[in-house]
């Protein structure tokens, strides 16, 4: 196993993930983890990770000299570097202006790290630093430098010991996987063993151990995580699952249908409950998007607390929170801050009666489709588009009302109906109605109206972490624009959004 020690790095996972396309087991710890951890985990080799902190900074993540004693192979990535380079005496600087985005890397030394890296041809790589080692321990070689960073990577060839100031982890840098590859591969003699199979053994494995013999309450929505979560679930602990979906009136058109069939896979361990009066009322009259969230997240622990209480006796409520939702939720040593928080991570409550098991926590959205391919699901789920747990709420904006519900349920169908006709639905991550409650002028059958808007979202995204607007066929968005204004009363225009995640977000609340 590589173990990566992270020192709050937003890229950590990303490094994980990463190895795992390698087929390689990893695990990920805080960067102090302590010393007889390490070695019961045995690793072939330690990644340290960046960090948005400064080596100068006051309380900066260290690790302690004897970390360097273990004799397994280090590869320092930015912030992973400076700490490898200053427990053996290098140099660190603060650069006199942070460096940001593409640079092109000359490859010194093309062997180890750099093989099949010829020297002739630059790399483009993905640089994201404030500090720069200036010097090296003697016996330190430079393997590579860029315009801006003389030192872009070193090894110790003795100690095998790395350092590479850019994130090979990002796509940004087109050849990071390979740089990763040699790493695992040339320097820590990893083998390509781990997949997707093996990954079911141990998520299998420790859900039985961590439930005994107790019971689980699995919070089921229909949509690809929670079902794969479910599934794993069911397969490690069978009857002593029960799987609840709770219809909190905020989902789309036809859904609570669909998900009843969903349900059906489980057999008596499924329980349907219609909280959605409840959940209406207790948005009544809020506007603010966090606000809405934090409520649903609120209303959906009491009931599943109420329901459990019917139900028997629960230790556990499961949810298929996964890795970009933890990551936009919380601020860990202070990498990320909260961009929005998803209700099945943030607007839980502290006193909650339950232990939260989250098996899917460290997977991105692609992988844990593999996964439900692995576990014999359906490809119609597996291939859903995400749907947010708080649902149509954070697609009106501003207060909900039952009518506003009405006119997006109808808007959404259209353009879910379009979508697929246009054999686009498989192709695109992600595509909706927003309803904006802001009323614009038209005119309808020789009458002037004043009516809502409708914007439409379609992107494209790998993991949901950033995001790319769809260019839609001119006659697509007419199709969709004119049956919505057409078929939709209350809607007088239709929009098209055209911005990308940075610096907007998928979904508009
Ligand atoms: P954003 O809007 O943050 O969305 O760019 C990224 C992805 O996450 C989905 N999303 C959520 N999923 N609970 C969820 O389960 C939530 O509260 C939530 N908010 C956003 C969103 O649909 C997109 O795929």
């Amino acid at each position: 196993m590589i173990l990566i020690l992270d020192f709050g790095s937003q890229y950590t996972q990303l490094i994980a993930r990463r190895i795992r396309e390698a087929n390689v087991y990893c695990e990920i710890h805080p960067y102090n983890i302590p010393r007889e951890k390490i070695d019961r985990l045995q690793p072939k080799g330690i990644i340290l990770s960046g960090s948005p902190a400064s080596v100068y900074q006051e309380n900066a993540p260290q690790v302690e000299e004897e970390l360097f004693d273990l004799h397994v192979p280090f590869l320092g990535i930015c912030y992973g570097m400076g700490i490898i380079n200053q427990a053996a005496g290098g140099e660190v600087a603060r650069s006199d202006r942070r460096e940001y985005g593409p640079a092109e890397l000359q490859v010194d030394h093309d062997t180890d790290l750099f093989y099949g890296f010829p020297k002739s041809d630059p790399v483009r790589v993905w640089m994201s630093h404030g500090d720069k080692i200036t010097s090296l321990p003697e016996g330190w070689r430079i393997i590579a430098h860029s315009a801006n960073s003389p030192i872009a990577a070193f090894t110790n060839p003795e100690r095998r010991l790395f350092g590479v100031q850019f994130h090979p982890e990002v796509a940004h840098t087109p050849r990071g996987k390979e740089i990763l590859e040699n790493f695992l591969f040339r320097i820590s003699n990893c083998e390509a063993t781990w997949t997707m199979s093996r990954f079911v053994e141990t998520a299998v494995n420790k859900v039985k151990s961590q439930v005994g013999d107790r019971r689980v309450l699995c919070a089921l929505s229909g949509g690809v995580d929670s079902s794969v979560a479910a599934t794993l679930i069911h397969r490690a602990i069978g009857d002593r699952v029960v799987c609840i979906f709770v219809n909190n009136g905020l989902l789309r058109q036809g859904e609570v249908e669909d998900v009843l069939h969903v349900g059906r896979r489980f057999g008596d361990g499924f329980h349907y409950v219609d909280a959605s009066k409840r959940f209406l009322s207790t948005l009544q009259g809020v506007e603010d998007p966090e606000e809405k969230r934090r409520r649903i997240g609120h209303a959906f622990i009491e009931v599943f607390e109420e329901e459990a209480k019917k139900l028997g006796e629960f230790t556990f409520l499961a949810q298929g929170t996964l890795y970009p939702d933890v990551i936009e939720s919380t601020s860990f040593v202070g990498p990320s801050a909260t961009i929005k928080t998803h209700h099945n991570v943030g607007g839980i409550p502290s006193n909650m009666p339950f232990i939260l098991m989250e098996p899917l926590r460290e997977l991105f959205k692609d992988e844990v489709r593999r996964l439900g391919q692995e576990l014999g699901l359906p490809m119609e789920m597996i291939q859903r588009h995400p749907f947010p747990g708080p649902g149509l709420a954070i697609r009106i904006l501003g207060e909900i009302t039952e009518g506003l519900l009405q006119i997006l349920r109808k808007a959404d169908a259209i353009v879910m109906h379009e979508i697929r006709a246009a054999g686009l639905y498989d192709k695109v991550w992600q595509s909706f109605a927003v309803l904006l409650p802001i009323r614009s002028v038209g005119v309808k059958g020789d009458e002037r109206s004043y009516e809502n808007v409708i914007a439409l979202r379609v992107v494209d995204s790998q993991d949901g972490m950033t995001a790319d607007w769809v260019p839609l066929a001119p006659e697509l968005l007419g199709k969709i624009s004119n049956r919505i204004i057409n078929e939709v009363r209350g809607v007088g225009r239709v929009v098209y959004d055209i911005s990308s995640k940075p610096p907007a977000t998928i979904e508009w609340e």
